[in-house]
Protein backbone atom coordinates (compact mmCIF):
# COMPACT_ATOMS: atom_id res chain seq x y z
CA UNK A 1 0.00 0.00 0.00
CA UNK A 2 3.05 2.28 -0.56
CA UNK A 3 2.06 4.76 -2.93
CA UNK A 4 4.87 7.29 -3.87
CA UNK A 5 3.95 10.79 -5.76
CA UNK A 6 3.74 9.76 -9.12
CA UNK A 7 7.02 10.36 -10.87
CA UNK A 8 5.50 10.08 -13.79
CA UNK A 9 2.83 13.00 -13.77
CA UNK A 10 5.98 15.24 -12.61
CA UNK A 11 7.57 14.16 -15.93
CA UNK A 12 4.73 14.99 -17.93
CA UNK A 13 4.24 18.22 -16.35
CA UNK A 14 7.62 19.21 -17.37
CA UNK A 15 7.12 18.35 -20.59
CA UNK A 16 4.14 20.75 -21.40
CA UNK A 17 6.00 23.54 -19.48
CA UNK A 18 7.96 25.84 -22.09
CA UNK A 19 10.12 27.07 -18.73
CA UNK A 20 11.51 23.02 -17.97
CA UNK A 21 11.62 21.24 -14.41
CA UNK A 22 12.28 24.34 -12.45
CA UNK A 23 8.36 25.19 -12.47
CA UNK A 24 7.39 21.32 -12.10
CA UNK A 25 3.92 21.07 -10.27
CA UNK A 26 3.34 18.28 -8.08
CA UNK A 27 -0.15 16.53 -8.46
CA UNK A 28 -2.70 17.74 -5.89
CA UNK A 29 -3.39 15.62 -2.80
CA UNK A 30 -6.67 13.65 -3.67
CA UNK A 31 -9.80 14.27 -1.52
CA UNK A 32 -11.01 11.38 0.35
CA UNK A 33 -14.56 11.02 -1.28
CA UNK A 34 -16.74 10.19 1.82
CA UNK A 35 -17.79 11.51 4.27
CA UNK A 36 -14.75 12.03 7.21
CA UNK A 37 -16.01 9.31 10.34
CA UNK A 38 -12.95 7.56 11.07
CA UNK A 39 -13.94 3.89 13.25
CA UNK A 40 -13.59 4.69 16.93
CA UNK A 41 -12.21 1.80 19.43
CA UNK A 42 -12.13 1.27 23.01
CA UNK A 43 -8.67 -0.50 23.92
CA UNK A 44 -8.94 -1.81 27.66
CA UNK A 45 -6.40 -3.09 29.92
CA UNK A 46 -5.15 -6.88 29.45
CA UNK A 47 -5.16 -8.51 33.21
CA UNK A 48 -2.56 -10.42 31.72
CA UNK A 49 -0.44 -10.37 28.31
CA UNK A 50 -1.91 -12.84 25.88
CA UNK A 51 0.70 -15.80 24.85
CA UNK A 52 2.02 -14.67 21.75
CA UNK A 53 1.69 -17.90 19.38
CA UNK A 54 -0.77 -16.61 16.99
CA UNK A 55 -3.96 -18.32 18.83
CA UNK A 56 -6.51 -15.84 20.01
CA UNK A 57 -7.65 -18.23 22.22
CA UNK A 58 -6.18 -16.48 25.59
CA UNK A 59 -8.34 -15.22 28.18
CA UNK A 60 -7.55 -11.25 27.72
CA UNK A 61 -8.29 -11.44 24.23
CA UNK A 62 -11.84 -13.24 24.92
CA UNK A 63 -12.98 -10.07 26.98
CA UNK A 64 -11.96 -7.50 24.40
CA UNK A 65 -14.07 -6.11 21.61
CA UNK A 66 -13.63 -6.89 17.64
CA UNK A 67 -13.49 -4.40 15.70
CA UNK A 68 -16.22 -4.27 12.77
CA UNK A 69 -15.48 -6.69 10.17
CA UNK A 70 -12.69 -4.58 7.55
CA UNK A 71 -14.01 -3.05 4.26
CA UNK A 72 -13.83 -1.74 0.79
CA UNK A 73 -10.64 0.92 1.35
CA UNK A 74 -13.01 3.68 -0.31
CA UNK A 75 -15.86 2.58 1.16
CA UNK A 76 -17.95 1.15 -0.81
CA UNK A 77 -20.44 -0.93 0.33
CA UNK A 78 -20.77 -2.57 -3.27
CA UNK A 79 -16.79 -4.03 -3.01
CA UNK A 80 -17.62 -6.13 -0.12
CA UNK A 81 -14.88 -8.04 1.05
CA UNK A 82 -14.40 -11.76 -0.53
CA UNK A 83 -13.17 -12.61 2.83
CA UNK A 84 -13.93 -11.79 6.53
CA UNK A 85 -11.07 -9.68 8.65
CA UNK A 86 -11.46 -8.32 11.69
CA UNK A 87 -9.21 -7.39 14.95
CA UNK A 88 -8.62 -6.62 18.81
CA UNK A 89 -6.59 -4.40 20.64
CA UNK A 90 -5.34 -4.72 24.16
CA UNK A 91 -3.02 -2.99 26.62
CA UNK A 92 -0.42 -3.10 29.45
CA UNK A 93 1.99 -1.25 30.79
CA UNK A 94 4.98 -2.67 28.44
CA UNK A 95 2.79 -3.32 24.92
CA UNK A 96 0.42 -2.76 22.89
CA UNK A 97 -1.25 -5.77 21.47
CA UNK A 98 -3.19 -6.35 18.05
CA UNK A 99 -4.94 -9.43 17.50
CA UNK A 100 -6.27 -10.11 13.63
CA UNK A 101 -8.34 -12.99 12.35
CA UNK A 102 -8.76 -13.71 8.40
CA UNK A 103 -10.59 -15.69 6.57
CA UNK A 104 -8.84 -17.64 3.91
CA UNK A 105 -9.27 -20.52 2.00
CA UNK A 106 -5.47 -20.75 0.39
CA UNK A 107 -3.15 -19.30 2.94
CA UNK A 108 0.06 -18.71 1.59
CA UNK A 109 3.22 -16.81 1.69
CA UNK A 110 6.40 -16.63 -0.41
CA UNK A 111 8.79 -13.89 1.37
CA UNK A 112 10.74 -14.70 3.87
CA UNK A 113 13.48 -11.57 4.19
CA UNK A 114 12.76 -8.84 7.33
CA UNK A 115 11.79 -5.92 5.33
CA UNK A 116 10.56 -7.19 1.97
CA UNK A 117 8.10 -5.21 0.51
CA UNK A 118 5.60 -7.82 2.12
CA UNK A 119 1.89 -6.49 0.20
CA UNK A 120 3.35 -8.20 -2.77
CA UNK A 121 2.34 -11.30 -0.78
CA UNK A 122 -1.39 -11.56 1.18
CA UNK A 123 -0.44 -9.76 4.32
CA UNK A 124 -1.51 -7.61 7.70
CA UNK A 125 -0.58 -4.55 8.08
CA UNK A 126 -0.66 -1.99 11.63
CA UNK A 127 -0.42 2.02 11.24
CA UNK A 128 0.09 4.25 14.17
CA UNK A 129 0.09 7.92 14.25
CA UNK A 130 0.47 8.61 18.50
CA UNK A 131 -0.37 11.97 18.48
CA UNK A 132 -2.39 12.32 15.43
CA UNK A 133 -0.25 15.22 13.29
CA UNK A 134 0.15 12.48 10.61
CA UNK A 135 3.62 13.08 10.42
CA UNK A 136 6.03 10.44 12.13
CA UNK A 137 4.32 7.46 12.07
CA UNK A 138 4.49 3.60 12.05
CA UNK A 139 3.99 0.83 9.65
CA UNK A 140 4.13 -2.91 10.68
CA UNK A 141 3.48 -4.95 7.48
CA UNK A 142 3.07 -9.02 7.89
CA UNK A 143 2.49 -12.37 5.77
CA UNK A 144 1.71 -15.48 6.58
CA UNK A 145 5.08 -16.98 6.78
CA UNK A 146 5.08 -14.41 9.81
CA UNK A 147 7.82 -11.99 7.85
CA UNK A 148 7.98 -8.40 9.29
CA UNK A 149 8.65 -5.35 7.66
CA UNK A 150 8.32 -2.64 9.89
CA UNK A 151 9.19 1.11 8.97
CA UNK A 152 8.63 4.70 10.01
CA UNK A 153 7.47 7.45 8.03
CA UNK A 154 8.25 11.17 8.40
CA UNK A 155 5.32 11.88 6.83
CA UNK A 156 2.82 10.83 4.25
CA UNK A 157 4.20 10.45 1.06
CA UNK A 158 2.14 12.97 -0.45
CA UNK A 159 3.88 15.39 1.75
CA UNK A 160 7.23 14.20 0.46
CA UNK A 161 7.78 12.00 3.45
CA UNK A 162 10.76 9.43 3.74
CA UNK A 163 9.73 5.88 4.38
CA UNK A 164 12.44 4.53 6.85
CA UNK A 165 12.88 0.51 6.30
CA UNK A 166 15.94 0.65 8.61
CA UNK A 167 14.25 1.58 11.58
CA UNK A 168 12.71 -1.80 13.96
CA UNK A 169 10.30 -2.15 16.35
CA UNK A 170 12.97 -2.96 19.01
CA UNK A 171 11.43 -5.88 20.89
CA UNK A 172 8.39 -6.61 18.66
CA UNK A 173 7.10 -9.85 19.26
CA UNK A 174 4.78 -11.92 16.31
CA UNK A 175 3.22 -15.00 15.68
CA UNK A 176 0.95 -16.36 13.21
CA UNK A 177 -1.69 -19.28 13.38
CA UNK A 178 -2.70 -20.78 10.40
CA UNK A 179 -6.13 -22.58 10.35
CA UNK A 180 -5.71 -25.04 7.87
CA UNK A 181 -2.15 -25.83 5.77
CA UNK A 182 0.40 -23.09 4.55
CA UNK A 183 1.30 -22.63 1.12
CA UNK A 184 -0.71 -26.16 -0.23
CA UNK A 185 -3.20 -25.34 -3.16
CA UNK A 186 -4.81 -28.85 -3.40
CA UNK A 187 -6.86 -28.42 -0.61
CA UNK A 188 -9.11 -25.61 1.39
CA UNK A 189 -8.27 -23.60 4.60
CA UNK A 190 -10.50 -21.80 6.91
CA UNK A 191 -7.90 -19.00 7.90
CA UNK A 192 -5.19 -17.42 9.44
CA UNK A 193 -4.02 -15.30 12.95
CA UNK A 194 -1.97 -12.33 13.48
CA UNK A 195 -0.81 -11.83 17.37
CA UNK A 196 1.54 -8.63 18.11
CA UNK A 197 2.79 -7.53 20.82
CA UNK A 198 4.75 -4.19 20.15
CA UNK A 199 7.15 -2.42 23.10
CA UNK A 200 5.50 1.10 24.06
CA UNK A 201 9.70 1.69 24.43
CA UNK A 202 10.15 1.57 20.64
CA UNK A 203 7.37 3.55 20.06
CA UNK A 204 8.57 6.51 21.87
CA UNK A 205 10.84 8.16 19.96
CA UNK A 206 8.53 9.37 17.45
CA UNK A 207 5.08 9.66 19.74
CA UNK A 208 5.37 13.47 20.37
CA UNK A 209 3.51 12.50 23.38
CA UNK A 210 3.97 10.54 26.58
CA UNK A 211 4.40 6.73 26.76
CA UNK A 212 2.60 4.37 27.26
CA UNK A 213 -0.45 6.44 27.14
CA UNK A 214 -2.80 7.39 30.14
CA UNK A 215 -6.49 6.96 30.13
CA UNK A 216 -8.68 8.75 28.05
CA UNK A 217 -5.52 9.22 25.69
CA UNK A 218 -6.26 8.88 21.76
CA UNK A 219 -4.09 7.61 19.10
CA UNK A 220 -4.67 7.15 14.99
CA UNK A 221 -4.57 3.58 14.39
CA UNK A 222 -5.20 1.73 11.36
CA UNK A 223 -4.99 -1.80 10.00
CA UNK A 224 -5.15 -2.80 6.20
CA UNK A 225 -5.34 -6.34 4.71
CA UNK A 226 -3.80 -6.93 1.31
CA UNK A 227 -5.05 -9.64 -0.22
CA UNK A 228 -4.10 -10.93 -4.03
CA UNK A 229 -6.51 -13.08 -6.66
CA UNK A 230 -4.45 -16.29 -7.01
CA UNK A 231 -4.38 -19.23 -9.39
CA UNK A 232 -2.98 -22.83 -9.13
CA UNK A 233 -0.67 -23.91 -11.24
CA UNK A 234 1.43 -26.89 -10.58
CA UNK A 235 0.60 -27.17 -6.95
CA UNK A 236 1.66 -23.92 -6.52
CA UNK A 237 -0.31 -20.41 -5.70
CA UNK A 238 0.66 -17.84 -8.42
CA UNK A 239 -1.03 -14.04 -8.94
CA UNK A 240 -3.58 -14.37 -11.23
CA UNK A 241 -2.92 -12.33 -14.70
CA UNK A 242 -4.85 -10.07 -16.15
CA UNK A 243 -5.07 -12.16 -20.07
CA UNK A 244 -4.74 -8.58 -22.17
CA UNK A 245 -1.96 -6.76 -19.87
CA UNK A 246 -0.18 -10.00 -18.75
CA UNK A 247 0.33 -8.01 -15.44
CA UNK A 248 -1.11 -9.43 -11.88
CA UNK A 249 -4.47 -8.17 -11.26
CA UNK A 250 -4.35 -5.43 -8.68
CA UNK A 251 -4.42 -6.55 -5.43
CA UNK A 252 -7.60 -6.28 -3.16
CA UNK A 253 -7.09 -3.95 -0.17
CA UNK A 254 -9.55 -4.27 3.02
CA UNK A 255 -9.53 -1.83 5.79
CA UNK A 256 -10.56 -1.06 9.18
CA UNK A 257 -12.19 2.89 8.63
CA UNK A 258 -12.74 3.35 5.15
CA UNK A 259 -10.01 5.66 3.69
CA UNK A 260 -12.47 7.19 1.15
CA UNK A 261 -9.60 6.74 -1.80
CA UNK A 262 -7.28 4.12 -2.76
CA UNK A 263 -4.62 5.15 -0.23
CA UNK A 264 -3.43 4.17 3.09
CA UNK A 265 -1.08 7.14 3.53
CA UNK A 266 -3.97 9.42 5.06
CA UNK A 267 -3.46 9.68 8.63
CA UNK A 268 -6.34 12.12 8.75
CA UNK A 269 -8.86 9.04 8.40
CA UNK A 270 -7.54 6.25 10.38
CA UNK A 271 -9.56 5.03 13.49
CA UNK A 272 -8.99 6.62 16.80
CA UNK A 273 -8.18 3.90 19.72
CA UNK A 274 -8.95 5.30 22.70
CA UNK A 275 -7.13 3.82 25.92
CA UNK A 276 -9.15 3.15 28.93
CA UNK A 277 -7.56 2.26 32.40
CA UNK A 278 -10.17 -0.58 32.76
CA UNK A 279 -9.64 -4.26 32.20
CA UNK A 280 -11.09 -5.70 29.40
CA UNK A 281 -14.18 -7.30 30.80
CA UNK A 282 -14.54 -4.85 33.75
CA UNK A 283 -17.10 -2.29 32.26
CA UNK A 284 -17.26 0.22 29.08
CA UNK A 285 -16.01 2.87 28.89
CA UNK A 286 -17.77 5.62 26.48
CA UNK A 287 -15.83 7.24 23.27
CA UNK A 288 -15.72 10.64 23.64
CA UNK A 289 -13.83 13.37 21.32
CA UNK A 290 -11.24 15.67 23.17
CA UNK A 291 -13.33 18.78 21.13
CA UNK A 292 -10.68 19.65 18.53
CA UNK A 293 -10.75 17.09 15.91
CA UNK A 294 -13.66 17.90 13.58
CA UNK A 295 -12.00 21.66 13.82
CA UNK A 296 -8.68 19.54 12.27
CA UNK A 297 -10.59 18.05 10.05
CA UNK A 298 -11.79 21.55 8.97
CA UNK A 299 -8.10 22.47 8.78
CA UNK A 300 -7.54 19.73 6.98
CA UNK A 301 -9.71 20.56 4.29
CA UNK A 302 -8.21 23.50 3.45
CA UNK A 303 -4.88 21.27 2.93
CA UNK A 304 -6.61 19.94 0.62
CA UNK A 305 -7.91 22.63 -1.18
CA UNK A 306 -4.66 24.42 -1.02
CA UNK A 307 -3.09 21.30 -2.86
CA UNK A 308 -5.31 21.70 -5.60
CA UNK A 309 -4.98 25.77 -5.83
CA UNK A 310 -1.42 25.02 -5.66
CA UNK A 311 -1.71 22.78 -9.02
CA UNK A 312 -3.68 24.70 -11.02
CA UNK A 313 -2.17 27.98 -10.08
CA UNK A 314 1.63 27.60 -9.19
CA UNK A 315 1.13 29.24 -5.74
CA UNK A 316 -1.06 29.27 -2.55
CA UNK A 317 -4.39 30.91 -1.96
CA UNK A 318 -3.71 33.56 0.55
CA UNK A 319 -7.45 34.27 1.91
CA UNK A 320 -10.09 31.25 2.58
CA UNK A 321 -12.69 33.21 -0.21
CA UNK A 322 -10.11 32.09 -2.73
CA UNK A 323 -10.87 28.47 -2.08
CA UNK A 324 -14.13 28.13 -1.30
CA UNK A 325 -15.05 28.61 -4.31
CA UNK A 326 -18.25 26.56 -4.22
CA UNK A 327 -18.98 27.40 -0.33
CA UNK A 328 -19.00 24.08 0.74
CA UNK A 329 -15.33 24.57 2.88
CA UNK A 330 -17.93 24.60 6.32
CA UNK A 331 -16.61 27.42 7.58
CA UNK A 332 -16.74 29.18 10.48
CA UNK A 333 -17.16 33.00 11.95
CA UNK A 334 -14.11 34.08 13.39
CA UNK A 335 -11.55 31.63 11.87
CA UNK A 336 -9.57 30.40 10.43
CA UNK A 337 -6.95 32.19 8.65
CA UNK A 338 -4.12 31.75 6.28
CA UNK A 339 -0.72 33.47 6.43
CA UNK A 340 1.58 33.02 3.46
CA UNK A 341 5.32 31.83 4.53
CA UNK A 342 7.96 31.70 2.30
CA UNK A 343 7.61 28.68 -0.23
CA UNK A 344 4.24 27.70 1.63
CA UNK A 345 1.72 28.89 4.04
CA UNK A 346 0.13 28.09 7.80
CA UNK A 347 -3.37 28.27 8.82
CA UNK A 348 -4.42 29.41 12.46
CA UNK A 349 -7.58 28.57 14.13
CA UNK A 350 -8.50 29.68 17.22
CA UNK A 351 -10.42 26.98 19.06
CA UNK A 352 -13.80 27.52 21.01
CA UNK A 353 -12.66 25.73 24.16
CA UNK A 354 -9.42 27.47 24.07
CA UNK A 355 -6.05 26.92 22.49
CA UNK A 356 -5.10 26.84 18.51
CA UNK A 357 -5.29 25.18 15.94
CA UNK A 358 -1.92 24.74 13.06
CA UNK A 359 -1.87 23.70 10.00
CA UNK A 360 1.28 23.80 7.63
CA UNK A 361 1.99 23.25 3.66
CA UNK A 362 3.60 20.02 4.34
CA UNK A 363 0.71 18.45 6.41
CA UNK A 364 1.26 18.80 9.88
CA UNK A 365 -1.81 19.82 12.17
CA UNK A 366 -0.78 20.47 16.06
CA UNK A 367 -2.66 22.32 18.46
CA UNK A 368 -1.00 24.46 21.38
CA UNK A 369 -2.60 25.84 24.13
CA UNK A 370 -1.73 29.66 23.72
C1 LIG B 1 -4.95 -1.58 -3.66
O1 LIG B 1 -3.93 -0.65 -3.34
C2 LIG B 1 -2.82 -0.64 -4.22
C3 LIG B 1 -1.81 0.32 -3.67
O2 LIG B 1 -2.37 1.57 -3.46
C4 LIG B 1 -3.29 -0.28 -5.62
O3 LIG B 1 -2.19 -0.28 -6.51
C5 LIG B 1 -4.34 -1.26 -6.06
O4 LIG B 1 -4.83 -0.93 -7.32
C6 LIG B 1 -5.48 -1.32 -5.05
N1 LIG B 1 -6.43 -2.34 -5.47
C7 LIG B 1 -7.63 -2.09 -5.96
C8 LIG B 1 -8.44 -3.28 -6.36
O5 LIG B 1 -8.08 -0.97 -6.07
C1 LIG C 1 -7.37 2.69 7.59
O1 LIG C 1 -7.25 3.74 6.80
C2 LIG C 1 -8.07 3.61 5.72
C3 LIG C 1 -7.77 4.82 4.98
O2 LIG C 1 -7.99 5.94 5.80
C4 LIG C 1 -9.46 3.58 6.08
O3 LIG C 1 -10.22 3.38 4.95
C5 LIG C 1 -9.63 2.48 6.95
O4 LIG C 1 -10.89 2.48 7.42
C6 LIG C 1 -8.70 2.65 8.09
N1 LIG C 1 -8.79 1.54 8.92
C7 LIG C 1 -8.73 1.69 10.21
C8 LIG C 1 -8.72 0.44 10.94
O5 LIG C 1 -8.68 2.74 10.76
Amino acid sequence: MTTKRSLAALAACCLLLPTGCSEERPQPVAEPGIHWNPEQYICYRAARGPTIDGKLDDDAWAAAEWTRDFGDIQGDPAEAPRFRTRAKMLWDDDYFYVAAEMEEPHVWGKLTERDSVIYHDNDFEVFIDPDGDTHDYYELEINALGTEWDLLLTRPYRDDGEARNEWDIAGLETAIFVDGTLNRADDTDLGWSVEIAIPWEALRERANRPVPPTGGDKWRVNFSRVEWRTDFVDGEYVKRHDAETDQPLPEDNWTWSPQGLIRMHYPEMWGFVQFSDKRAGAGADPFFFDGHEQFQWRLRRIYYRQSAFYAAHGRYAEDLAQLDTDGRLGLILGGPAIRLAGDGYDVTLVLPGGGKLHLTEDGRVWKTDE
